[in-house]
């Protein structure tokens, strides 16, 4: 079946994709929202788009599921290398004394992300389970938590990871798969949280450290200052924000300052 999506459908598609998750669709993006969408509208043995349009509507628990359609969740262990060099000695330096550490995963993906932060802190901190840790990994995406909450990857997704840190933290599926080990699963609490739309008053206590990376790439730049204006709320004085190497804090605020490239310190006590 050939389903082509009319301009007037990529419209109403664009607009609600907007409104709902503050991701800007361009014009070049008509042929992946396309892609996308062609399977879920004949999953559901409807004529056209406009028709999933109306499903939506009408059912508005499924919105979920237009977020997995249209985002990318491409990530992996140990990403962006320079920040975790700089992690290395921010945080024994920092929290040391107090031994207390808040984290926050905001675009966990498959969970590579918030996994990488748990062995990582394990490997840096020699007295890691004598420290008070917590780690809060959230996605907007159902489908991509779930995969996260699991913890099970290919053996493509660790490539690079030394041999050590696989025998450690990994054990091998009867599937051939790479499993995630209890010790880091325990320390990590997956939910879902939509950046753009969530209510951030349910957070009660600022964070040490708030990765956001590689996600604004999908905002647009309001949409952009409004979310690290709520994130940079969140931090405590001395803690971090880390964001994408390809992404950028394009507003001033006066409340972080720049302490290497894609991490911002917040200013205070
Ligand atoms: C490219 S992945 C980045 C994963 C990881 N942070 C990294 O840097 O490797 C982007 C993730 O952002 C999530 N995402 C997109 N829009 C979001 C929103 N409004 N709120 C929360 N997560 C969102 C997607 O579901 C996807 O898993």
């Amino acid at each position: 079946m050939n389903l082509e999506l009319s301009p007037k459908e990529f419209a109403l598609f664009k607009n609600l994709i907007y409104q709902e998750f503050g991701i800007a669709l361009s014009e070049r993006k008509k042929t992946l929202v396309q892609t996308r969408l062609r399977k879920w509208v004949q999953s559901l043995g409807l004529p056209n788009y406009e028709a999933l349009y109306k499903h939506v509507e009408q059912n508005p628990h499924e919105l979920v599921l237009l977020a997995d359609a249209i985002t990318t969740n491409v990530t992996s262990f140990f990403r962006e290398e320079s920040q975790w060099l700089f992690l290395e000695k921010h945080i024994p330096k920092t929290y040391s004394k107090t031994k207390r550490l808040r984290i926050w995963s905001s675009a966990c993906s498959s969970g590579q992300e918030p996994y990488t932060i748990a062995m990582f802190l394990q490997e840096i901190l020699p007295d890691a389970h004598t420290w008070d840790i917590k780690i809060l990994a959230t996605d907007l995406s159902y489908d991509i938590l779930k995969k996260a909450q699991q913890g099970h990857y290919r053996a493509k997704d660790l490539e690079g990871m030394p041999k050590k840190l696989m025998n450690k933290y990994f054990s091998k599926t009867p599937d051939g798969l790479y499993a995630i080990s209890k010790q880091l699963k325990e320390m990590i609490v997956f939910r879902s949280f939509n950046l753009v739309t969530g209510n951030y008053k349910l957070f009660s206590r600022p964070f040490d450290c708030i990765f956001c990376r590689n996600v604004m790439i999908y905002f647009d730049k309001p949409t952009q200052e409004k979310v690290i204006d709520n994130l940079v709320n969140l931090i405590s004085p001395k803690g971090l924000l880390l964001i994408g190497h390809s992404e950028s804090i394009t507003r001033h605020d006066a409340r972080i300052s720049s302490v290497s490239p894609s991490i911002y310190e917040k200013r205070g006590a």
